[in-house]
Parts: structure tokens; C-alpha cells; sequence
């Protein structure tokens, strides 16, 4: 017996349709759908074969809950079809000796099944089961030629999709591999303090607990912090920087809480603040020292419980948001003279990571100095063999108070100044002590303010309100950088 041209039109355009189809639920709905129509039956279901067994995936006017139920649909029809991996039609049910007494089909009066088992290579992966109460559907022997084609088409297509969602998940993997490497990779250092950073770290990826960074500026709080956030949990939500001196004292509190509108003049609207837009991922607040007593207070109950409240507004607003939290000062220090307060303290360094400066750590520096000599070689096309011995030597001896930044900048200097295949000491130009201090080329902004700034303060005899006049800065930022720089 033959398949009907009408079977064969429909099978034709039904491999093109599923095959186009990569949802696997999608797919397992579509496949329902067309037999359910082809047969003109009402009701069915999908079973696929899962490590728990042979699960319901897909079910049209049936209770998923039902299948299993024996009382609700021929659980016979399908463990026969199970067993013999062979399609079953039953047009009348009565009538069917293999179906003899199963007392599901007397109970809801089906009328007809079409049972088929979903074969890969001879394997069975799952089941089309298909009934009618009524005697329309067009269940019939060629029907059954038709649905053991289709179930073929249908086993393909399903073996396809679930093959290229493998495929996805294991590229989801490898990247995250890559992402987690690769972030990694960026930040060199192998000295026992480095690597004991590095094991700190490793440890707060998996969870959202609190981390206080503290360090000397320049030695790479912020690269851990994103490194932190970009290879932890949260990697896909987002990540805010926060420069807790860059904002203005005023303007700390609305840009991290956000306002509403009407809460002071120029609010024409309702604004999110920072800590909102960080929802679900990490902010990282950077020179946490320099928030304002008033707004400490706040900041810890957003750390308590996990709440904030935008200015203006009465209407607390709950936020799920990892805090990473930086200073370059000594925060003991910070309490002990009464800039900041206890309790915040000790909220924030729930775990505290301190990164130690470059001179502790000189037996970086050779690795520090070729990872910056490829950075700079590639960004400028040059090449070089490496650095002269006495080059080398002159790194890793100079004090580096200016950390990593200042390393930095003076090995991308070298890159652009050299001419040889080699980094001379001529190439790499540092500041000395005791050396009349003045601007030059090779210099760090930083390095420029704290000469500009200890020489503002000679000339006023210490005067910080003056000072900050004269620098028209802020007096707070000379408070701070005074502090940060060590200056008397
Ligand atoms: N261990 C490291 N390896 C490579 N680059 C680093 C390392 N530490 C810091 N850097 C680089 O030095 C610069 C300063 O780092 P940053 O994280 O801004 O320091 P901080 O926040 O402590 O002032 C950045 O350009 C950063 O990429
Ligand atoms: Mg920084």
C-alpha cells in the first residue's frame, strides 16, 4: 500500500518546517501540532526519552499530569509501542486484541489511537501518542504509513535540536572558560603576596559577599573589582564604578540613591541613582573613604538591608546589589580620627583583600614590564627583543611610588622613545629623589599634582584653604590628597 499524494505533500512541507525550528520546545509543540491536524484528531502528547525514563514533554488537551494516570488515556497502546518499537493504530478500540480489556479505553470510550514510536537509528528517544473520542479522525492504515514517516522526520529534527542545544551549551561554557581566563590573564604577577590575592579572590567569586579593597593607588583595586564582578555570578548583570571623590558632596547622595521628582529644584523627573541601575550585579565604590558622614549612615543600612531610599521619596526600594568597595587611605585610621565611622567599617570589610605595592613585590616587575612591552609594542607596531640588563635592572630597583599606573606609563614611554631592539636605561626615564622637581615628560597627571600641590603648600606656608583656592580645588580634595600623598 502506498502513501496518499496528500500525505506525501504534507510530509514534504512538514520536514522543512520542523527542520527550521531550533527551540526544542518549540519544536516538540509544532510536531504535536501537525500530526494532531494531519489525523484530525483532538487530543495527544509527547513522550522523550530522558535519564529519569520516558517523560512527558509536549500534551494537547491532556493533563500532563494525567499521562501516567491509566484511567485518562491507554497507557497499554503505549507500552506496547514501547516494547515492540512498532507503530499501533487502533480505529476502533474494541475491536483490538492486543488491546483486549485495557480498561482505560472502556473507561473514556476512545475511539481511536495512533501510537508511534520515535526511532533514531533504531533507537527509541520517545512516543507519539494521538486519540479521538469521535470517529472523524482519519486514522486508518495509510494514516499510520503516513505518521511512521513523519515520526522519522519528527526524530531527526528533534535529534538536530537537541544536538545543537549541546552544541550552544558547550559554547556558553567555553566562553565562560575564555571570559574567566582571559580576565585573569590581564593581571600579572606571580609573587607569593600576588598569588595570595589571587587565592582572596578566588573566593568571593561564587557568592556576593561584601569585599573591601585597600591598597595604594595605582596597584590595581579596580581591575580586581571588575575582574571580581566579570568571573563571578553575576558576570551577565551589570557592573557600576563608582568614584566616591570624583562627586561633588552634594551630589553623592542623588547620583547613588537617585531622587524623585520635585525633591529639590532642577528634579523634573524621577532619576534612578547608581546603586538601582547596578541591580541584580556589583557596584563598586571606589575611594569609599570620601563619603560624607551623613550619607555613611545611609550607606549602611543599604548594606543591612538591602534597601535604599531616593531623595525625596518616603518609599524605601528594595536592591539586590554586591558591594565592592575601595580605599587607598587606612581606614582604621580613618575611624580612629573620627572621618568614618565604626559600624560602616566593619559592615564593609566583611572581606578585606589588601593588594600590596609594586616595591613589595619587585620580583613582578620583570613580568609586569614584558606584559606592558607587548601591550605597547602591538598598540605601536614596534618590535624589541626585550629590555638591556641594566634597564631591567633600574626597574626593579626604583621605588615605584606610583604604583602599576606609574610602571605603566613609563614602560609605553620607553616604547615610543626607543630605537634599538633593545629598552635601554636611556629609554626609561624616572623620577629620582633629590632631584629639583619639576614637570617632565615621563611624568604621571598624578605624579604633576602632588609636586604642583606640596609646592602650593610651601608657598603658603601650609595654608590648605588657601591652597585650594589657589589649585581652585576643592578643600576636601586637598584634605585627601594630603593623606593619600603623605604630605605635612
Ligand atoms: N597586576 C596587574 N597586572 C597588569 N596590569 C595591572 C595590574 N595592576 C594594575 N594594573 C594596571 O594598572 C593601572 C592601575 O590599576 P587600577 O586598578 O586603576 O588601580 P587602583 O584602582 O588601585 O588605583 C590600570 O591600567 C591597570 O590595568
Ligand atoms: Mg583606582
Amino acid at each position: 500500500m502506498s502513501i496518499p499524494e496528500q500525505y506525501l505533500q504534507a510530509l514534504l512541507e512538514i520536514s522543512g518546517e520542523i527542520n527550521s525550528i531550533q527551540d526544542p520546545d518549540e519544536l516538540l509543540n509544532r510536531i504535536l501540532d501537525i500530526a494532531l491536524q494531519q489525523l484530525s484528531a483532538e487530543r495527544g502528547f509527547i513522550l522523550l526519552k530522558s535519564d529519569e525514563g520516558l517523560l512527558p514533554r509536549a500534551a494537547k488537551n491532556i493533563d500532563p499530569e494525567k499521562i501516567s494516570d491509566i484511567s485518562e488515556i491507554s497507557s497499554t497502546a503505549i507500552e506496547t509501542v514501547i516494547e515492540k518499537k512498532q507503530a499501533l493504530l487502533t480505529f476502533d478500540t474494541a475491536e483490538n486484541e492486543e488491546l483486549d480489556g485495557a480498561p482505560s479505553i472502556m473507561l473514556n470510550k476512545i475511539s481511536s489511537i495512533a501510537c508511534v514510536p520515535l526511532l533514531l537509528k533504531g533507537r527509541l528517544i520517545g512516543v507519539i501518542y494521538i486519540d479521538s473520542q469521535s470517529h472523524t479522525a482519519k486514522l486508518n492504515h495509510q494514516s499510520l504509513k503516513f505518521m511512521n514517516a513523519f515520526a522519522n522526520q519528527a526524530a531527526i529534527a528533534l535529534e538536530n535540536s537537541r544536538l545543537l542545544e549541546n552544541l550552544r551549551q558547550e559554547n556558553n561554557i567555553l566562553k565562560e572558560e575564555f571570559h574567566r581566563i582571559y580576565a585573569f590573564k590581564e593581571i600579572v604577577g606571580k609573587s607569593k603576596s600576588m598569588s595570595q590575592v589571587f587565592s582572596m579572590v578566588g573566593k568571593v567569586l561564587n557568592n556576593i559577599s561584601t569585599v573591601l579593597l585597600t591598597g595604594e593607588t595605582g596597584t590595581g583595586k579596580e581591575l580586581f573589582a571588575r575582574a571580581i564582578h566579570y568571573n563571578g555570578l553575576r558576570h551577565d548583570r551589570p557592573f557600576v564604578a563608582v568614584n566616591c571623590a570624583a562627586i561633588p558632596e552634594k551630589l553623592i547622595e542623588s547620583e547613588l540613591y537617585g531622587y524623585k521628582k520635585g525633591a529639590f529644584t532642577g528634579a523634573v523627573t524621577d532619576k534612578k541613582g547608581l546603586i538601582e541601575s547596578a541591580d541584580g550585579g556589583t557596584i563598586f565604590l571606589d575611594e569609599i573613604a570620601e563619603i560624607p558622614p551623613a550619607l555613611q549612615v545611609k550607606l549602611l543600612r543599604f548594606l543591612q538591608e538591602k534597601e535604599i531610599q531616593p531623595v525625596g521619596s518616603n518609599q524605601p526600594v528594595n536592591v539586590d546589589v554586591r558591594v565592592i568597595a575601595a580605599t587607598n587611605l587606612d581606614l582604621e585610621l580613618e575611624v580612629q580620627e573620627g572621618r568614618f565611622r565604626e559600624d560602616l567599617y566593619y559592615r564593609l570589610q566583611v572581606i578585606p583583600i589588601h593588594i600590596p605595592p609594586l616595591r613589595e613585590r619587585r620580583s613582578d616587575i620583570p613580568l609586569l614590564a614584558q606584559h606592558f612591552l607587548n601591550k605597547y609594542s602591538e598598540a605601536t607596531g614596534k618590535h624589541f627583543l626585550g629590555f638591556t640588563e641594566t634597564a631591567m635592572d633600574q626597574l626593579v630597583e626604583y621605588p615605584w611610588p606610583g604604583n602599576i599606573r606609574q610602571f605603566e606609563n613609563v614602560i609605553e614611554r620607553a616604547v615610543v622613545m626607543a630605537t634599538q631592539s633593545f629598552i635601554t636605561e636611556e629609554d626609561i626615564i624616572l623620577r629620582r629623589k633629590g632631584k629639583a622637581q619639576g614637570i617632565e615628560a615621563g611624568m604621571t597627571m598624578d605624579e604633576m599634582q602632588r609636586i604642583l600641590l606640596e609646592k602650593t603648600l610651601q608657598a603658603l606656608d601650609g595654608n590648605k584653604t588657601h591652597a585650594a583656592n589657589t589649585l581652585g580645588v576643592s578643600l576636601s580634595w586637598v584634605h585627601y590628597k594630603c593623606r593619600e600623598w603623605g604630605i605635612r
